[in-house]
């Protein structure tokens, strides 16, 4: 069996997207929050005041993780609750919440992994520019040092940063998340300056902080385009295209973001297209943005395309008819094996999977369960490409599904239902799908059931 004894089967939240309350004991408002009162950012104009009550219902909601056997609940601070203006005064019921849930997770035998940043700027710092301020990794600093003091005893890993592909490409380069900016070259460059600055100063804050030997590491996304065979040609093209620079695009990619804090410099191909306008750091500040880390995780989804897009109207991994989830992404299940392969040859670190999993139409059935047939056989198949990386001599530490419930998609709002627990926003009540009885048998028996179909055969 590939998956070793101590293997992490865990499954993966967000605050803004799970906790609601969210003006409540103090809390004040986060860039999502601000945003999504404005028509026309979320759609149905949704917006994540109440979404799954998750912070009246997590003892509930552990409950049912017990009910699952998680091993390991990644789940992310909001900032602006424990520090309602970003800096300054520490909110204590905010951080009360979150070592209560840490306590409750524990009780229940299962790990906490802490993401420090999962793209709710308190929204008083955006008002200060943000992370466009040079101020921005010192504020990011802070924070990490107000929840390593206070929850580092009993939570051993931690994670800086979730995709800066996306809050950073998306909310302020191109505009599609919050705080929904198009920005010019010159301030995406400053703020990639930022970023990797206040990583580093994180991770500093971190280890200083533990009160144990804490794991650290960054939860990134990015295109990883599919090798079209496994010609040894291919898969060299592949490994090339998911490493690329690519202009207009570079945000997006994996090597802009995991270069500097992996290898401690920028790749030839951003030297090549940024000159000098790169961001320059001294001596020490390359050393604290490259501290070593504990392991690579990664958000992975889907299978990139290569760019330049094809002509023929379907992208490199579709075709006509294939399989796509309810918010039109590809299933393939071999960016499970290519990704990880790809990610530890290249920066050498134990991967840890962060996030995978498939929006459905879910509902809840006549006879009251609800049926996610294709999440079961998506999640098996992911998992297969898994076991395979493991085999091929990948060290994988663990897998978190995306997401342990139904929860608001950002601006696509409510509709997609990623969740292994079916949510109804109406009542909140929860029902486990029948995808999560089929994930607590993978756990049971540590991922040997998923070699069970070969004997049927
Ligand atoms: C990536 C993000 O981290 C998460 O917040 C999002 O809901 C899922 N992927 C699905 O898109």
């Amino acid at each position: 069996m590939p998956f070793p004894k101590d293997f992490l089967w865990g499954a993966s939240s967000a605050a803004y997207q799970v906790e609601g309350a969210y003006l409540e004991d103090g809390k004040k408002e986060s860039i999502w929050d601000h945003f999504s009162h404005e028509p026309g950012r979320i759609v149905h104009g949704e917006t994540g005041d109440i979404a799954c009550d998750h912070y009246h219902r997590w003892r509930e909601d552990v409950a049912l993780m017990k009910k699952i056997g998680l091993k390991s609940y990644r789940f992310s601070i909001s900032w602006a609750r424990v520090l309602p203006d970003g800096i300054g005064r520490v909110n204590e019921k905010g951080l009360q919440f979150y070592s209560d849930l840490v306590d409750a997770l524990l009780e229940a035998g299962i790990e906490p992994m802490v993401t420090l940043y999962h793209w709710d700027l308190p929204q008083a710092l955006y008002e200060q520019g943000g992370w466009k301020n040079p101020d921005s990794p010192k504020w990011f600093e802070a924070y990490a040092r107000v929840v390593a003091r206070r929850l580092s005893d009993r939570v051993k890993r931690w994670i800086t940063f979730n995709e800066p592909q996306m809050f950073i490409g998306l909310g302020l380069q191109i505009g599609a998340m919050a705080p929904f900016e198009q920005n010019d070259e010159d301030t995406v460059l400053r703020i990639s300056r930022h970023f990797y600055l206040a990583h580093g100063r994180a991770v500093s804050a971190l280890r200083q902080e533990g009160k144990q030997p804490l794991m650290i590491g960054m939860a990134p996304t990015g295109d990883v385009p599919l090798p079209r065979s496994n010609s040894p040609e291919d898969v060299e093209a592949a490994r090339k295209a998911s490493f690329a620079v690519l202009p207009g695009a570079y945000t997006l990619g994996n090597s802009w973001w995991a270069d500097p804090i992996f290898l401690g410099r920028f790749s030839s191909e951003a030297e090549a297209l940024f000159g000098n306008r790169l961001p320059r750091f001294t001596r020490e500040e390359w050393d604290m943005i490259a501290q070593p880390l504990d392991f690579y995780g990664f958000n992975v989804y889907q299978g990139a395309v290569s760019y330049p897009a094809p002509q023929d109207g379907y992208q490199e991994d579709a075709y006509q008819g294939s399989p796509k989830t309810t918010l039109d992404w590809n299933v393939t299940p071999e960016v499970m094996y290519y990704a990880p392969k790809f990610f530890y040859e290249r920066y050498g670190k134990p991967i840890m999977i962060t996030e995978n999993g498939m929006a459905g139409m879910d509902w809840v059935s006549l006879d009251g369960h609800v049926h996610d047939m294709q999440r079961i056989d998506f999640l098996h198949r992911y998992l297969l490409s898994l076991g395979k990386a493991i085999e091929d001599g990948v060290p994988v530490l663990g897998y978190h599904h995306w997401s342990i419930m139904d929860n608001l998609e950002w601006s696509r709002g409510y509709d997609p239902r990623f969740g292994l627990i079916y949510v109804d926003y109406r009542t909140q009540k929860r029902t486990l799908k029948d995808s999560a009885a089929w994930y607590a048998r993978v756990i049971q028996t540590n991922g040997e059931n998923l070699y069970a179909h070969e004997h049927d055969e």
